[in-house]
C-alpha cells in the first residue's frame, strides 16, 4: 500500500469514527430514524468526505441493510436496541464502522460480549492468520456468554471503491482455510443475538447498487444510472433519488433498472427467530505484525 492510500484510509477512518460517535448520541426515544440518517450523511459530506454507503440504522431483530425511506416516519422507542453502521470514503478508500445502542437497558450483556468479540478478533489479525480462526474467536466469545453469532453475516475486505472485495471474515468457525495477508484492509463486523443466529431477507430493499451498465429508454432510469455511475457503483439509497427524480416515478424507474439487471437491491436482513441483534464493526489495515484499526 502506498503512502497516499494509507493516508486516505486513515483519514476516512478518523472521520467515520467521529461521525459514528456523534450519530450514536442522536439515537433517542421519539427521534426519527430518518433524521439521524440525514444528519449523519450530511455530516460526512460537511467534513469533505464522501458517503461509502447509505447509513444503516437497524432496530431489534433487524441485523443489517435498513436505510430510512423517503418520508420514513419510524421513530426509536425506549425498548429498542439500535445499530448504526456508517461508511465513509476518501477518494474511494473506505472506512466502515458500526456500533449498537441499547435504549431498553436490558441488553447490556449482549452488547458487551459483542464488542469484546470484535476486540478479540482484531487482536488476532495479522498476516497468515486463518479467517476460520478469527471466526472461531468471535463464535467462542459470544457463545461463552450464552448468545449466538449471526452465522450468515461476515466481515469483508475493502478496496478502492469496492465495499465487498475478495476475502470474507466469518463470525463462526468455517471449514476453509483462507489466510489474511499484509496490506489487506478488512471490515470486521461480528453480530450477536439472543435468537437463532441466522438472518433472512425481508421486504423491499431501500439500498441498491449498480452491477452493469446497459441502455434503457426510460428517462428517469437513465438519470438514476448516471447518479450511480457518479458514485463509482458504491451502494445508494432510494431516498437519495428524490432529489433528482420525482418520487412518484422512482418505483417504476427502479423496477426498470432491476428488471434489466442494471442494479441489484439489498433487502433488510432480519434475525430468523426474531432475536435481538447487536453489531460492532471496525476497519483495520493488516500490517507486518498485526493490524491498525482506522476507526477506533
Ligand atoms: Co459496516
Amino acid at each position: 500500500m502506498d503512502d497516499k492510500e494509507l493516508e486516505c484510509y486513515r483519514k476516512a477512518g478518523k472521520i467515520a469514527s467521529k461521525i459514528r460517535n456523534e450519530g450514536k448520541t442522536l439515537i433517542k426515544p421519539g427521534v426519527k430514524l430518518l433524521d439521524v440518517a440525514e444528519k449523519v450523511e450530511s455530516r460526512i459530506l460537511g467534513v469533505g468526505a464522501k458517503i461509502a454507503f447509505p447509513v444503516n440504522i437497524c432496530i431489534n431483530d433487524v441485523a443489517a441493510h435498513y436505510a430510512p425511506k423517503i418520508n420514513d416516519e419510524l421513530v426509536f422507542s425506549s425498548k429498542d436496541v439500535v445499530s448504526l453502521d456508517v461508511g465513509v470514503h476518501i477518494d474511494g478508500f473506505i472506512a466502515d464502522t458500526a456500533c449498537t445502542v441499547d435504549l431498553s437497558g436490558e441488553f447490556g450483556k449482549l452488547l458487551d460480549v459483542n464488542e469484546k468479540s470484535l476486540e478479540e478478533a482484531i487482536a488476532a489479525i495479522k498476516p497468515g492468520a486463518s479467517v476460520s480462526l478469527i471466526g472461531e474467536i468471535v463464535q467462542d466469545t459470544i457463545q461463552s456468554a450464552g448468545f449466538k453469532p449471526i452465522e450468515n453475516l461476515t466481515g469483508h475486505e475493502v478496496k478502492q471503491y469496492d465495499l465487498h472485495a475478495g476475502l470474507s471474515i466469518p463470525n463462526i468457525k468455517v471449514p476453509y482455510d483462507w489466510r489474511i495477508e499484509e496490506g489487506m484492509v478488512l471490515a470486521i463486523e461480528p453480530f450477536a443475538t439472543d435468537g437463532y443466529g441466522r438472518v433472512v431477507e425481508s421486504k423491499k430493499p431501500e439500498i441498491y447498487s449498480m452491477i452493469d451498465r446497459k441502455p434503457t429508454r426510460m428517462r428517469e432510469a437513465r438519470i438514476i444510472m448516471k447518479e450511480m455511475e457518479d458514485r463509482e457503483s458504491l451502494p445508494f439509497a432510494e431516498r437519495w433519488l428524490s432529489k433528482k427524480v420525482s418520487p412518484l416515478k422512482i418505483p417504476l424507474a427502479v423496477n426498470e433498472l432491476l428488471s434489466k439487471n442494471i442494479i441489484t437491491g439489498y433487502p433488510p436482513l432480519h434475525e430468523m427467530k426474531k432475536g435481538i441483534v447487536s453489531q460492532f464493526e471496525h476497519t483495520v489495515i493488516v500490517l507486518e505484525d498485526g493490524c491498525e484499526v482506522t476507526t477506533l
